[in-house]
């Protein structure tokens, strides 16, 4: 038989005393409803492994609506339910808890949404996905703090192994395929073989997931600490090639992440998209917009990046007037223009990058139209020209002040009633 474990004191050492409390009382209030309270899934698992997780997900074996109702009239806590789905949330600055019934999910049929039925924490962790994520810890008092472990999680966790409960877990959900790389990149584990085996098995099974879900897990894998990880690892089991065959999860990726933090402590989630796309020609990356439907503001900055490739022979020139570096850059999502600037190998266009995104882009003539109308220009095109030459002029340094604008722009004139043009 195997001993009892009991993680109470972890409990106290690793999560702050105020969600401590919290998660005491919600099992008090539980317990005085003769029901039990777990702490289940992710922060168990990092509870073992001594890793800091505060979004935590609690599982009463009765109605999780209920507890959280009676919770708030305690707390000072905001408080949103989900009667469809019997689950709460309770939310904090700092930290949040996801309040679930225990339950058995009955398919009717595949693809049709479960019928949810209240259960027993036990028939609620095996429906989960890895043995190191359906671990429960008992809240109650009495047996507070106990380690339920009914799928030998602690063993994965010992042997550093991502292992699924059962045979049709990639089946019931393909979206975990995404999930054992997350975990298996993020924890340094393995996919344990017959694990490995199922994945494979089941690959085929990511082309019908829905955009929305599949752009979901490929955020959440750019939003590990080393994105780059994930991605080499989906690219060697061709989980990668099923968001679009064209992707490459190579050394070059992994160099190229690895600038973009040098560059910036946490770059966008967009930066690392653009330089994982940034290898697709247009009419690919377009197929990869439409596969994670992706929205506006980021399917602008893939096809910003694509854009700006035309313009890197341009910006490579070392000669180049800043005047036309602005020329070339202005317009297009920051995003994008550091993309190019890591995938681009050139000094020379990273340098005129830098140069546009630290001064040319906010550079502005101090001549305004007003001041022009001032000066006896009537508003319309010629207006707007001699404000761009100005513009232009002040990119390249020719004048530095408002009086030198003004000089340059009588210069102009003069030279225009000489030649009759400007
Ligand atoms: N879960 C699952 N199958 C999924 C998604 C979630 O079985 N497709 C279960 C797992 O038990 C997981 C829990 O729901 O631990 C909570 O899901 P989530 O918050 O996504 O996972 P965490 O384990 O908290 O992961 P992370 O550390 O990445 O936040």
């Amino acid at each position: 038989m195997s001993e009892t474990v009991n993680l109470a004191g972890q409990i106290e050492k690793q999560l702050p005393a105020g969600l401590v409390g919290l998660m005491r009382q919600a099992g008090e209030v539980a317990a005085g409803q003769g029901q039990r309270l777990y702490l289940v899934g992710g922060v168990v698992r990092d509870l073992l492994l001594g890793r800091t997780n505060l979004d935590l997900d609690l599982v009463v074996e009765g109605d999780a609506i209920d507890l959280a109702q009676k919770l708030a009239g305690t707390t000072r806590s905001k408080i949103t339910t989900h009667p469809r789905f019997h689950t709460a949330k309770i939310q904090r600055e700092k930290w949040s808890i996801d309040l679930a019934t225990a339950r058995t999910e009955i398919y009717d049929r595949p693809g049709a949404l479960p019928v949810v039925q209240p259960g027993t924490i036990d028939i609620d962790l095996l429906r989960r996905d890895f043995t190191i994520n359906a671990m429960a810890v008992e809240l109650t008092p009495g047996g507070y703090g106990r380690l339920i472990d009914p799928y030998k999680g602690q063993d994965d966790i010992k042997d550093m192994l991502i292992r699924v409960l059962h045979e049709s877990s990639f089946i019931d959900d393909s979206t975990r395929i995404w999930r054992g790389l997350r975990y298996e990149q993020r924890l340094n584990f393995r996919l344990e073989t017959a694990t490995l085996k199922l994945m494979n098995r089941d690959i085929d099974r990511l082309d019908t997931i829905s955009g929305d879900r599949i752009r979901h897990e490929l955020e959440l894998a750019l939003k590990e600490e080393f994105p780059e990880r994930v991605l080499r690892r989906a690219a060697e089991l061709g989980v990668l090639a099923k968001l679009h065959p064209g992707l490459k999860g190579d050394s070059w990726l992994v160099e190229k992440f690895k600038q973009a933090r040098m560059a910036s402590d946490t770059p966008p989630p967009g930066l690392y998209l653009a330089l994982l796309a940034y290898r697709l020609n247009s009419a690919e990356a377009e197929e990869l917009i439409s596969r994670l439907r992706l929205p506006k503001l980021l399917a602008q900055t893939l096809r910003d990046a694509d854009n700006l490739k035309g313009k890197l022979g341009s910006l490579a020139d070392p000669g180049l007037a800043p005047s036309r570096t602005y020329n070339l850059l202005h317009g297009y999502s920051q995003t994008a223009i550091i993309a190019n600037s890591l995938a681009g190998d050139s000094p020379v266009v990273r340098q005129h990058i830098q140069l546009f995104l630290d001064r040319l882009r906010y550079v502005r003539p101090a001549l305004t139209g007003n001041d022009l109308i001032k000066m006896g220009f009537a508003p319309g095109p010629r207006m707007k020209a001699i404000l761009e030459r100005l513009h232009e002029a002040r990119l390249d340094g020719k004048v530095t002040d408002k009086k030198e604008e003004e000089k340059l722009v009588k210069g102009w004139v003069a030279k225009e009633s000489r030649i009759d043009k400007f």
